[in-house]
């Protein structure tokens, strides 16, 4: 199924999530509905903690909450003692209000506004991630108003591409994100950081890309940003005492995917640890406090969404349609750039998949598709279909296209469910038109 025990098989080939029969889950809550196994969820925090704290004993992990944001998730990853990454003055707000302690919170962005900055900073977030020069105006001016100094890190590239779908690598020479160590456009921001009285330039942040499997990218990236941290700190006396090496660890969606359990996840932050403890040796610099901002891999494989089937058509020497009562709407990321899914016959997993078929959405555009090529038992109408590993950047990404409503999202844990988001209903649709 995925790549860890989030899913099991309860009665009569019926899936279970957190020991809840899906079944019951589409009586109680209805669908198309986002599941999420709690207890995943805390086991992935648990091992990045507890693998930072072993393996290097001076840092934190930061949730990357662009990944699955509500106020439920900035509650149970505060309870397994990470911080978040948020990237809006509305994940900021979010966190707040779920009870998220602001010097937890490190705000990113490539086009913060000045009334990001100011919410952020008045707001007291612990660090803002600076990834454009004018920034560095704004948020030295509004520290000023307001008598403050905020801790920032600058976002380098670090020119290490990952290996990964283009369209989700972040560090490539030519990304949006990050100013580029290769060209000199970070000594720039650097040299204009450390100028500013009301800044307080302490640390570096790189993100070398999403839904990666292989070390080797990111330990090179270490190496290149631990020889930054100390040219920055030598050639324009900034004092530095933060790294935060960003997210990306990959997780299971289909065959192609190799598939990590917490062990790899543990091992993948000792490797990265221990190069980064040779290199900070090797060049005697001391030990900087160590962030990492995991998203997909904390809720990714955690996250299934259940679906009814409606109408199936076939289409003789070409296709099968099994059209379901979501779509891009709530998972648009077959349509952004053509991500993979492992579907299953939610009610049915003994039965042979002998019928290949399009899992097509509600929306009206052809690109409206959940996954092609699934192989499934010949399906009925009003069945389950559970479509895996979309904990991540699905609920996030939702939108109301077609006057669609956001379905609910649900946590189930030891076999028991809860709601933890209310689907929308006709009149939030409704609710700010004039
Ligand atoms: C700056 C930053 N940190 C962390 C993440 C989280 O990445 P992932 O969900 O792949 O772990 C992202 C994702 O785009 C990011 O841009």
């Amino acid at each position: 199924m995925n790549a860890r025990n989030t899913l099991s098989e309860g009665k009569n080939g019926i899936l279970q999530i957190g020991g809840v029969d899906v079944k019951d889950l589409a009586s109680l809550y209805g669908t198309p509905l986002y599941v999420f196994d709690k207890a995943h969820i805390k086991n992935v925090c648990k091992t990045f903690a507890e693998s930072l704290e072993k393996y290097y004993g001076y840092g934190k992990i930061f949730y990357a909450s662009k990944a699955f944001c509500c106020k439920e998730i900035y509650r149970i990853v505060k309870e397994a003692g990470l911080g978040a990454d948020v990237v809006s003055s509305g994940e900021i707000f979010t966190a707040l209000f779920a009870g998220a302690d602001a010097e937890n919170l490190c705000f990113h962005g490539n086009n913060k506004s000045f009334a990001d900055l100011e919410y952020a900073i008045q707001s007291g977030v612990g660090y803002v991630v600076i990834d454009a020069l004018s920034e560095i105006d704004d948020i030295d001016a509004i520290c000023a108003k307001y008598k403050v100094k905020q801790r920032v890190l600058l976002r380098v590239n670090p020119g290490v591409e990952a290996h990964t779908h283009h369209y989700i690598q972040t560090a490539k020479p030519d990304s949006k994100f990050g100013f580029s160590i290769a060209n000199g456009d970070a000594d720039t921001a650097a040299k204009k950081l450390v100028s500013k009285s009301h800044v307080d330039f302490c640390g570096l942040h790189c993100h070398i890309g999403s839904q990666i499997f292989e070390k080797t990218s990111f330990l090179i990236a270490v190496e290149k940003m631990v020889d930054y941290y100390k040219k920055v700190a030598l050639d324009f006396g900034a004092k530095l005492s933060v790294l935060n090496l960003g997210g990306g660890f990959g997780i299971y969606y289909t065959d192609g995917d190799p598939k990590f359990g917490c062990a790899d996840y543990a091992d993948y932050i000792k490797c990265i640890c221990e190069k980064l403890c040779a290199c900070l040796a090797e060049k005697g610099i001391e030990k900087p406090y160590l962030i990492f901002e995991p998203g997909r891999s904390i809720v990714g494989e955690a996250g299934i969404t259940l679906y009814t089937v409606g109408r199936i058509k076939r289409i003789a020497g070409l296709k099968n349609y099994l059209s379901v009562n979501g779509g891009m709407f709530e998972n648009p990321r077959y349509a952004l750039y053509q991500a993979k899914y492992t579907v299953l016959a939610a009610e049915r997993l003994h039965d042979k998949p002998d019928t290949t078929y399009t899992v097509a959405g509600k929306c009206c555009e052809s690109g409206d598709v959940i996954a092609e090529n699934v192989n499934l038992p010949e399906m009925r109408e009003g069945e389950l279909v559970a479509v895996l590993s979309t904990g991540a950047y699905n609920y996030s990404m939702a939108s109301n296209y077609n006057r669609n409503c956001v379905p609910p999202v649900v946590m189930a844990e030891n076999g028991k469910s809860y709601l933890c988001v209310k689907g929308q209903t006709f009149e939030d649709l409704v609710r700010n038109d004039i």
